[in-house]
């Protein structure tokens, strides 16, 4: 069975359901500190922290595990300049932790939730893989320490890893079942729609970047495809297979072209206030998601702007109905 850590968040319980649609078995490990118990979605959780190593071999006593897909940790970037420590504990040290529950218990396939803020300010775009690596913030920092941890674990141990460079997640499931639910909320498109909704203010930063719009552009990638890169993943690693892949479409979006598209799927007459642009944001960020296509196999199949608006909209208006 495949263990999913970090499978009540965002990316996590999207690709938790997408392995049991594809008839793999699959159980959760999640503190829920920053995911959800409705976002499993009745799959079997058990509630650890993954720096708990004790708890972690007791995990891979009681289940046979084949693989693991390891998505948890903190991710919001402004958080980890306030709180470096907290975020080396929980994505580097918590790695290493799940790397030698591993090891002690035999278990070597890998696939790692990484990102593209390890390639910090780009010196090009499109990105590919071996861009130079030069993280701009302790979150970056922390996901490329994990990375070289992983790999020292390939070359010494005899472990396989794949791990999956995210651009921008977005969207929800089609069908309304999942969506993205971060407290607080820092991403552009659900900021937008929330705001829609009247929930908080949403501005856009900077509208003088060297872009033709002048606001920054970056590369929307629907989280259902990311489910399908991690099924990819694991069949590729079975294949032999292993290495660093960007998960992005290709092709940038600005922000006013994101408010284009809430404007268009919402309805709404929704137009943001500018302000001056914040410290670090690189003006684009887009992948080369090439070597995903043809060592992966792995196309994206629902990353069209509208598309990833609609189900997000479809996903926030029935999340706050719910409330
Ligand atoms: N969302 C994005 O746009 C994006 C982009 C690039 C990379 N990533 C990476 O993808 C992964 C998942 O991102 P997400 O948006 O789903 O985040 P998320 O916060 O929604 O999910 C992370 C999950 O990990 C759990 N978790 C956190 N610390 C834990 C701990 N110590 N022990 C056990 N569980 C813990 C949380 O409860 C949560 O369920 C992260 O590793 C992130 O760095 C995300």
């Amino acid at each position: 069975m495949v263990l999913v850590v970090g499978g009540a968040g965002y990316v996590g319980s999207h690709t938790l359901l997408a392995l049991r649609e594809a008839g793999r078995e699959a159980i959760a490990l999640d503190d829920l500190s920053r995911g959800h118990e409705w976002a499993l979605l009745g799959a079997p959780l058990v509630r650890a922290d993954v720096t708990d190593l004790e708890a972690l071999r007791y995990v891979f006593g009681r289940h046979q595990v084949s693989a693991v897909l390891h998505f948890a940790g903190l991710i919001e970037v402004g958080e980890s300049v306030k709180d470096p420590a907290g975020f080396y504990h929980a994505n580097v040290h918590g790695t290493w932790c799940l790397l030698e529950a591993m090891r002690e218990a035999g278990v070597r396939d890998l696939v790692f939730s990484s990102t593209a803020a390890v390639y910090g300010e780009p010196e090009h775009t499109p990105i590919p893989e071996m861009h130079p690596r030069n993280p701009t913030s302790p979150y970056g920092d922390t996901k490329l320490a994990a990375e070289r941890l992983i790999q020292a674990y390939e070359a010494a141990y005899g472990f396989r890893a794949v791990r999956l460079r995210y651009f921008n997640a977005a969207g929800a499931d089609p069908e309304g079942r999942l969506g993205e639910a971060h407290d607080p909320e820092t991403h552009l498109i659900p900021r937008a729609l929330l705001s829609v909704l009247g929930r908080g203010q949403f501005t856009v930063f900077g509208d003088d970047y060297p872009t033709p719009d002048g606001t920054c552009v970056r590369d929307y990638v629907h989280v259902c495809d990311l489910a399908a890169a991690h099924v990819a993943a694991l069949d590729a690693l079975r294949r032999g297979e292993s290495g660093a892949f960007n998960l992005g479409t290709g092709r940038g979006a600005s922000v006013r072209e994101v408010v284009e598209a809430v404007r268009a799927v919402t309805g709404a007459d929704f137009s943001p206030g500018v302000a001056p642009r914040r410290p670090g944001d690189p003006a684009v960020l887009v992948a080369d998601p090439g070597l995903a296509g043809s060592v992966l196999g792995w196309q994206p199949q629902r990353s069209d702007l509208l598309t990833v608006v609609e189900d997000a909209w479809r996903w926030h208006r029935r999340s706050l109905q719910a409330d």
